[in-house]
């Protein structure tokens, strides 16, 4: 199984750092540990207060958000896809498991969100995920996130659209090094995806989209995802904070 594409790694930094000085700092770091690696697509995704800070440091990665919502006007507390891109955003993370379990966001929350970037002309990476480990059988829950998400999505913007297996069972283990899901259950995420897209869009719509994976990714388990799970980058929380660990990612996902 190959896909063309450039390795995608989106750092997701979740709520961190502390600080505005200790975001610059980290940033900076990524930045000079990455950016030699030219053959993978690099995304920083920064707490919001911190996107026009980190946005100035970075020359070869680009700036994500971890939230958005759809449009401007009486929303308190919520930020558009156009303010996002005046930022220099290019990236929004949509769905992540963190803001469904602790923003209490439903699939069809999700769905207005995704479409609101779409339209606006953002790369919209779509979390998607099961609650509880599976047998062989990829949870139906995983089936109904994407079909959901994807309602009013037009064909023509699946180009711009990342989908992200991240089971949250796999979230943030990352001190236990059997946390992380195998590449066999993420190869049959990815075929499990494909099928809907195929399903929903038709034809060769799911070459169109990048399938990522997320969960306790460190530089001992990336390259197994990109290998025999077939993903076509992966979405990385703690070890996104550590500029070497980051680095040695970002370099291993590029010499693909
Ligand atoms: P960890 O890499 O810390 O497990 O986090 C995964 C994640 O939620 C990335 O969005």
């Amino acid at each position: 199984y190959t896909t063309s594409m450039k390795k995608l790694i989106i750092a997701n930094w979740k709520a961190n750092p502390e600080s505005a000085v200790k975001a610059t700092v980290l940033a900076e770091k990524i930045e000079s540990a990455t950016s030699i690696y030219k053959n993978a697509d690099i995304v920083i995704a920064p707490p919001f207060p911190f996107l026009p800070l980190v946005g100035d440091m970075l020359s070869r990665a680009r700036l994500g958000s971890q939230d958005v919502w759809n449009t401007e006007g009486p929303y308190t507390g919520m930020v558009s896809p156009r303010q996002l891109k005046s930022l220099g955003v290019a990236y929004v993370i949509i769905g992540h498991s963190e803001r469904r379990i602790h923003a209490g966001e439903t699939d069809d929350m999700i769905q207005k969100k995704l479409a609101g970037a779409l339209a606006s002309g953002l790369q919209a990476v779509l979390c998607v995920g099961e609650t509880e480990r599976q047998g062989s059988e990829l949870s139906a829950m995983v089936g109904e996130q994407v079909r959901t998400a994807l309602k009013s999505i037009k064909k023509e913007w699946l180009r711009r659209l990342t989908v992200v297996y991240e089971p949250v069972w796999a979230i943030s283990t990352m001190a236990d090094t059997a946390g992380a899901a195998t590449p066999d259950t993420a190869f049959r995420a990815r075929m499990y995806i494909e099928k809907i897209l195929t399903s929903l869009f038709g034809g060769r719509a799911s070459r169109d989209v990048r399938i990522i994976y997320g969960g306790s990714v460190t530089p001992a388990n990336i390259t197994s995802f990109l290998t025999e799970g077939a993903m076509d980058g992966v979405l990385v929380g703690k070890a996104s904070l550590d500029p070497k660990k980051i680095g040695e990612i970002v370099r291993l996902a590029a010499s693909l």
